[in-house]
C-alpha cells in the first residue's frame, strides 16, 4: 500500500458513504472501513468529500482555430485541468486535408505526451473523407480512439453525406460520432446580413446563430443517427429546441446522447450586452434563460449525459480583433478549471445531487468513451484518480487563482461554495490548496476500449 485517504465522504455516481480508500501502484487496491495504514502515507480526509476525478470530455489545447491557436497548450491546460479537480482530458486532434487519422492522432499526441500534466484521451475530428479513412476507423478504433467528430460549420465543416456515411461506419465498429450541430448557410446569411446593416458588436454572434440555428441542425443529426440506428454524441448542446428532440429520441430507445457545458448552465445570452461580450462568443453561442432552464431540467431528468467544457481559450488581445467585428473573434471560451467546482457547487446549493455531478462530469463520461471501469469510478482496480473536495470552502473565481496561461477568465467574480483541495492522478498529488504539485509530461495517453451503445441507458 502507497497511500490512503482516511475518514473521507466516498461521493460516486450511485453512493455515498464514509471509508477508507487504500491505494497501490497507482490503483485503488481497498475500499473499507479504517484501513490499517502499516507503512503507507495517510491523508486525512475528514469533514471532506472524496470524489473520483472528473474527466473532460471536451477540450482544444493548442487547436489552431479562429487564425490563431487556442492559448492553453497541453501543460498549462492539463495543469489548469489538475487545479480543478479534472483528472482525464479528451481532447480534439483535427485531421489535416488528407492525413491518415492515426498519422492525425500520432501527431497530436506527440505534442501532448511530453507536456501532459494528468491523463488524456482523443476523439478525432474527420475533415476529409473517403474510403481508405472510412477503412481506417475501425483501426483507430483499435488504436484507443473509438471516437469521432463531425463539425457541421467551420471551414472544415462535413457536408451531409461524409456526416451519413461516418454515423453507418459507427455503427458496424463500435465508434461513436459527436456532432456540433448549426445551420451552416443561415449562419451564413444571417452573419452577411448583419454586416451588410453595420451590426457588428458581439451581440450579433448571438443574432446570427439563435435558438433555431442550432435546434434545426440537432433535429436533422438526431433524424439521420435514428434511420440508421446509430448512436450518436452531440457536443455542447445549449438551446430548449435540440433539448426536446433529443428527450423524444431518447423516449423512443435511440441511443442519442447530450453534453452540455457550464458556460450555457450559468451565463444568458444577456453577456454579448456586456462591454466585455467577445469575451464569451463561442459557438454554438450562449442563448437565452428559457434556454438554460430546459438544460438544467434535462439534467435532472437524465436526458443530459455529460457536462464537459469546450475548453478552447484565446487570450484578450485575440477577442479584441473583433471590437469591431464580431466575425473576427476567435471562437471560444476557458472551462477546464471551473468544470468540477461550479457543478458541486450547484449540488452543494441544493440544485442537484453530488453523485449527480460525478455521474454527468466523470462515470458517465467513462462510460460513453469506452474508459470505464480504468476511469471514471472509485472502485477496487480502477485509477486512483480522486479528489477531495471540501464542501465548506468558499471560493471566488478570479483569473489570479487560475493556473492556466489565459489573461481572464469569462468566470471572474463568481462564487463558489465548497472547493477542491487535493486532487491525485493515479495516487499522485498533483494539486494541494490552490498549488498545481504535478508535473509536465506524468500524464498518460488512456486508451479507450470500442463503443457499443445501442440504447439511452448507459
Ligand atoms: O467556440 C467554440 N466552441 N470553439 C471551439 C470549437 C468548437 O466548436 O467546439
Ligand atoms: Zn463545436
Ligand atoms: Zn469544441
Amino acid at each position: 500500500m502507497d497511500l490512503i485517504i482516511k475518514n473521507g465522504t466516498i461521493v460516486t455516481a450511485s453512493e455515498t458513504y464514509k471509508a477508507d480508500i487504500a491505494v497501490e501502484d497507482g490503483k485503488i487496491s481497498m475500499i473499507a472501513e479504517n484501513i490499517d495504514p502499516q507503512n503507507a502515507k495517510v491523508v486525512d480526509a475528514s469533514g471532506k468529500m472524496v470524489l473520483p476525478g472528473a474527466i473532460d470530455a471536451h477540450t482544444h489545447l493548442a487547436m489552431p482555430f479562429g487564425g490563431t491557436i487556442s492559448a492553453d497548450g497541453y501543460e498549462s491546460g492539463t495543469r489548469a485541468a489538475a487545479c480543478g479537480g479534472v483528472t482525464t482530458v479528451f481532447d480534439f486532434v483535427l485531421q489535416a486535408k488528407g492525413e491518415g487519422l492515426i498519422d492525425a492522432v500520432k501527431r497530436r499526441n506527440a505534442l501532448c505526451e511530453p507536456e501532459a500534466c494528468v491523463d488524456y484521451a482523443f476523439h478525432t475530428a474527420i475533415t476529409d473523407l473517403n474510403d481508405d479513412i472510412l477503412k481506417e476507423m475501425d483501426e483507430s478504433v483499435k488504436y484507443g480512439v473509438p471516437s469521432f467528430k463531425v463539425f457541421m460549420v467551420y471551414d472544415f465543416g462535413v457536408t451531409d453525406g461524409t456526416f451519413y456515411q461516418v454515423l453507418q461506419r459507427s455503427k458496424e465498429i463500435g465508434a461513436l460520432i459527436g456532432v456540433h450541430a448549426e445551420n451552416r448557410e443561415i449562419i451564413d446569411t444571417l452573419v452577411a446580413k448583419h454586416l451588410s446593416e453595420g451590426k457588428t458588436s458581439a451581440w450579433y454572434h448571438y443574432a446570427s446563430r439563435p435558438e433555431f440555428v442550432e435546434a434545426e441542425a440537432d433535429s436533422r443529426a438526431i433524424r439521420w443517427a435514428k434511420e440508421l440506428h446509430a448512436p450518436l454524441y452531440i457536443v455542447h448542446l445549449a438551446n430548449s429546441g435540440g433539448v426536446e428532440e433529443v428527450t423524444k429520441a431518447r423516449d423512443e430507445g435511440y441511443p442519442i446522447f447530450a453534453e452540455t457545458c457550464p458556460q450555457y448552465l450559468h451565463f444568458t445570452k444577456d453577456v454579448y450586452k456586456r462591454e466585455d461580450g467577445r469575451n464569451f462568443v463561442c459557438s454554438p453561442p450562449i442563448k437565452g434563460q428559457e434556454s438554460q432552464d430546459a438544460l438544467w431540467a434535462a439534467i435532472k431528468r437524465g436526458d443530459i449525459t455529460t457536462v464537459a467544457t469546450d475548453h478552447c481559450p484565446f487570450q484578450s488581445y485575440e477577442k479584441d480583433w473583433g471590437k469591431d467585428d464580431f466575425t473576427k473573434i476567435p471562437n471560444g471560451c476557458m472551462g477546464i478549471e471551473n468544470l468540477y467546482p461550479y457543478m458541486l457547487s450547484e449540488a452543494n446549493k441544493g440544485r442537484i445531487s453530488f453523485n449527480k455531478v460525478v455521474e454527468l462530469c466523470s462515470t458517465n463520461v467513462a462510460k460513453v468513451f469506452g474508459c470505464a471501469p480504468q476511469k471514471g469510478m472509485i472502485a477496487p482496480g480502477s485509477d486512483a484518480d480522486l479528489v477531495v473536495y471540501d464542501p465548506e470552502k468558499d471560493f471566488t473565481i478570479s483569473q489570479k487563482n487560475m493556473h492556466s496561461d489565459i489573461d481572464h477568465t469569462i468566470w471572474e467574480g463568481v462564487e463558489v461554495k465548497g472547493y477542491p483541495v487535493m486532487t491525485f492522478s493515479r495516487g499522485e498529488l498533483v494539486y494541494k490548496d490552490g498549488e498545481f504539485v504535478g508535473s509536465k509530461g506524468y500524464g498518460k495517453f488512456v486508451k479507450c476500449n470500442p463503443i457499443h451503445l445501442d440504447g439511452p441507458n448507459l
